[in-house]
């Protein structure tokens, strides 16, 4: 293709943000990057703008007077508000699904009925407008334990593993009562417990065609041993060593695809990038949850991974014409990535804490570092949100990238920094109901039921 002439903006400011901008910056194609609103990593690739993600306007105004040539939302929620239509009626070129499209992610409700209609794969589930109603069905429970859901999104603080109807009625009044997380919690969804593995596979569509990216698995919980409450992601692996080829077309041909062939059927177009949230069970994979946009952390591991350049592909993605584009080809090293985050979250955290070591981490080997919730301060960079940035690695094996990805990041300091110390190594299955924990029987065909990196 030609020489470096597209003007990008990538629309939020949190880590996928960052990766985004680094792998689209590094493009032959790209003559500019901007970012809106960015954060202290992503200036150092693309220029920041101080319009925030949610500000539909000030984005449609700064896409016009900068005669953006393709727009690439990061987050769920200006999708959720419509941006991408709102860019695509003004005659741009917009990376993401409109409004319609993103319900997929916005209602766990929408969402699961969605995966009922068109026969995907997802756990039984019930949904609830009033707590009274949901309260008598905990309590008429006997298989523990079960998952209450927020219908509405919450930044990965709206799901709750629960033991007991006693701790159930507690998140339910938290929720429908309280209203602990606005009105997104004012229908809910009680869903059956899928114990199993975890697995982020993410593809990009333009509504036609497929393109399935490499799998990625995100470790939720806050703490070591996947303990604690969930968050929006603390680390991640790519590849992952449970995932065959087989696995990977059973994913397209019971999942994406169906998916794919429902949002057709039903009259949402969508161009942009559907991500599966899935549960491998012994009886197959399950979906989770749909997101419409880019994973966080999991993009961080694909723009490593990636060689193809990007470019083409948000390209071809958000004109149309996926069909024409090749696989794209990817680095058969792991990637890891460790998550760093302010003390207390999930729950409530302090910002501004000065960041140090960055230079240092970044000197690693095979290292990249992206930023999360950072903000450049003079010459100093603060934390500025629950997880402030993921330290990258690439190695021969997991243990090589574990490593690199450890060492960079124990080069960084901030006052309350936390992290996971267990990305990379094996995981414990979570019991189900009527499930022993750490079975390891042969679940898997292989027998590998306790972890993926211990054959
Ligand atoms: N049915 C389920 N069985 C077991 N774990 C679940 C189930 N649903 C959700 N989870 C766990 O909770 C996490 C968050 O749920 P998810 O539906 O992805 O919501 P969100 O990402 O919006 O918070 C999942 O990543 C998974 O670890
Ligand atoms: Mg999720």
């Amino acid at each position: 293709m030609s020489a470096a002439t597209l003007k990008v903006l990538v629309v939020g400011g949190g880590g996928r943000e960052h990766a985004l901008c680094w792998k689209i910056a590094s493009s032959p194609l790209v003559k500019e990057v901007l970012c809106a609103p960015g954060n202290a990593g992503t200036s150092s690739v693309a220029r920041s703008v101080d319009v925030a993600a949610s500000d539909l306007d000030g984005l449609a105004r700064l896409a016009k007077d900068e005669r953006i040539d393709l727009v690439v939302i990061g987050p769920e929620e200006p999708l959720a508000l419509g941006l991408a239509d709102r860019l695509r009626t003004r005659g741009h070129l917009v990376f993401g699904p409109g409004q319609a499209g993103a319900r997929l992610e916005a209602s766990k409700v929408f969402a699961k009925e969605f995966l009922d209609r068109q026969r995907i794969p997802t756990g039984a589930w019930r949904r609830f407008e009033r707590s009274g109603a949901a309260k008598s069905y905990l309590e008429s429970q006997s298989g523990w334990p079960l998952v209450i859901k927020a219908d509405g999104l919450c930044a990965g603080k709206g799901v709750f593993v629960v033991e007991s109807a006693q701790e159930g009625c507690t998140v339910v009044d938290a929720l429908m009562e309280e209203k602990k997380l606005g009105e997104a919690g004012s229908e809910i969804v009680i869903e059956e417990f899928l114990p199993g593995r975890e697995l982020s596979v993410m593809a990009l569509t333009d509504g036609a065609t497929l393109c399935v990216l490499e799998p990625v698995m995100d470790y939720k919980q806050i703490h070591d041993g996947d303990r604690g409450p969930n968050t929006g992601g603390m680390g991640i692996v790519s590849p992952v060593s449970f995932v065959t080829q087989r696995l990977m077309r059973q994913i397209e041909s019971r999942v994406l695809l169906p998916a794919l062939h429902g949002l057709r059927i039903e009259g949402i177009e969508f161009r942009g990038l559907l991500y599966a949230g899935l549960m491998i069970t012994e009886a197959g994979p399950r979906v989770l949850e749909f997101n419409c946009r880019f994973g966080d952390p999991e993009t961080q591991a694909i723009v490593r991974r990636m060689h193809s350049d990007l470019v083409p592909y948000l390209l071809a993605t958000a004109k149309g014409t996926l069909e024409a584009e090749r696989p794209p080809e990817w680095d058969t090293r792991t990637c890891i990535g460790v998550v760093g985050a302010a003390q207390g979250y999930p729950a409530s955290y302090e910002k501004g804490h000065m960041i140090t070591g960055l230079a240092e981490a970044g000197a690693v080997p095979e290292a990249v570092v992206f930023h999360g919730g950072t903000k450049s301060d003079h010459h100093q960079v603060l934390t500025n949100g629950g997880r402030v940035l993921c330290a990258t690695a690439l190695g021969e094996d997991v243990n090589v990238a574990r490593e690199l990805a450890y060492a960079a990041f124990d080069h960084i300091q901030w006052s309350g920094k936390y992290a996971r110390r267990d990305i990379g190594l094996p995981r414990v299955l979570r019991a189900g109901p009527n499930t022993e924990l750490d079975e390891p029987a042969g679940a898997f065909g292989g027998g590998r039921v306790r972890g993926e990196h211990d054959s």
